[in-house]
């Protein structure tokens, strides 16, 4: 029997400064196995390093997200080139385009992103991809780079079921959390129906997105179990064979199955 594999989560995030501990602590009694911590600026690369060190469970990905790539410069991107080799290290992430927040400008963003994706291509690591209100282009510049022969995911996946079939078509995984137990998730639902079970990972964007019954309050590895639930009925399947299917997806995302454990 498997065990929940957590894709996307945050835990050097303030919001887990008092409890870390004490809810790294819970998770094998709640199912859940692994997780993957993962960087979004400068400052948590160093701490997402140091988490993935001190758990056995937890792996890093280390990258800069859209919203907060304004400070990269070349220099700063080959100091984080130099630790992708890192055995803890399993993806480059989280890289991509948000318009939603449409800051800084969408050319350094791209920038930015295009950089990313070669640096994951070179490292021969997948990567995590963040992509908001901006499908068009963030297809565009996957399709550019080739990103199939890369591979990765695109988390907090929030397009349509039409786009997904795509980003599948490239090889990539969907990650699916909180929102799909939403009752006006109506396209999310219509993603996890629609998607072959191979392509779902199962995350929480930790504390982003708690699941219903929690929307509002701090998100943790916690409440996958309900993200689980939630997708097993959108399937009509159990939710242990959600639970154990979407393990394995994981860890062929982030080629866990091809590494030796430690
Ligand atoms: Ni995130």
């Amino acid at each position: 029997m498997g065990m929940i594999f957590e894709t996307h989560a945050h835990y050097n995030d303030e919001a887990f400064q008092e409890d870390r501990e004490e809810i790294f602590a819970q998770l094998p009694g709640k199912g859940i196995g692994r997780v993957v911590n993962i960087a979004s600026d400068l400052q948590s690369i160093g701490e997402c390093l140091d988490l993935a060190h001190r758990y056995p469970f937890m792996y890093c990905a280390l990258g800069i997200h859209p919203s907060d790539c304004a400070p990269l410069t070349d220099e700063l991107l080959e100091e984080i080139r130099g630790k992708l080799s890192d055995p803890r290290v399993v993806a480059v992430g989280e890289i991509g385009l948000d318009y939603y927040w449409d800051t800084p400008d969408r050319a350094i963003q791209k920038h930015w992103f295009e950089e990313q994706l070669e640096m994951a291509r070179r490292a021969g690591l997948p990567v995590v991809i963040h992509s908001r209100d901006a499908a068009q282009d963030t297809m565009q510049l996957m399709r550019t780079h080739r990103a199939e022969e890369i591979g990765g995911v695109v988390h907090c996946y929030s397009y349509s079921l039409e786009m997904a079939r795509e980003f599948v078509k490239m090889g990539f995984y969907i990650g699916i959390g909180g929102v799909v137990t939403f009752k006006n998730a109506r396209k999310l639902k219509e993603v996890a129906q629609g998607i072959p079970i191979d392509n779902i990972v199962l995350e929480t964007d930790s504390p982003y997105l708690a699941p219903v019954p929690f929307r509002g309050k701090r998100n943790s590895s916690l409440y996958l179990p309900y993200v689980a639930e939630a997708i097993a009925r959108l399937k009509g399947m159990s939710t242990q064979e959600v639970i154990d299917r979407t393990e394995q997806n994981a860890l062929r995302l982030y080629r866990l199955d091809q590494k030796k454990p430690g």
